[in-house]
């Protein structure tokens, strides 16, 4: 079942992002816990990273907003059930995340 919310995408072109910013957030998310609900292609209790990567265009205001969701958590915004916070997480080790999720955009 594809849920409504999947289909919603936010037109905009995708700013120049430095690859090491991408590398560091993909440690990152591979030493936190995201892996227990987001799987890259497939959904799972929460979107698929390619599904949050096709939704956003890759700006700095999209990646502030992703940040600020990965460290108090939240919903609404796909129709899945709520994204526990991290509050442990930096603002800019949540932001270099939401960069490598944002570049996994199927071309
Ligand atoms: C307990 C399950 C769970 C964990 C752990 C989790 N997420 Fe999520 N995530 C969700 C759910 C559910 C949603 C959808 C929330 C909504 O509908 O607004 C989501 C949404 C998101 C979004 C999109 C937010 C938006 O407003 O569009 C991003 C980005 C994200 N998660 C990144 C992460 C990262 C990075 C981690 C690891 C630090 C992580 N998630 C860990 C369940 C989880």
């Amino acid at each position: 079942m594809v849920e409504k919310n999947e289909t919603l995408i936010i037109p905009g072109e995708d700013e120049v992002i430095d690859a090491e910013i991408v590398r560091k957030g993909e440690v990152l998310i591979a030493y936190s816990n995201c892996y227990e609900c987001h799987k890259e292609e497939n959904k799972a209790k929460g979107p698929s990273f390619q599904a949050i990567a096709k939704r956003y265009p890759m700006q700095q205001v999209y990646l502030d907003h992703l940040a600020r969701k990965i460290i108090s958590g939240g919903s609404g915004a796909w129709g899945y059930p709520v994204m526990e916070a991290h509050p442990h997480l930096k603002f800019e080790e949540a932001k270099m995340m939401a960069t490598y999720i944002l570049s996994l955009e199927e071309k």
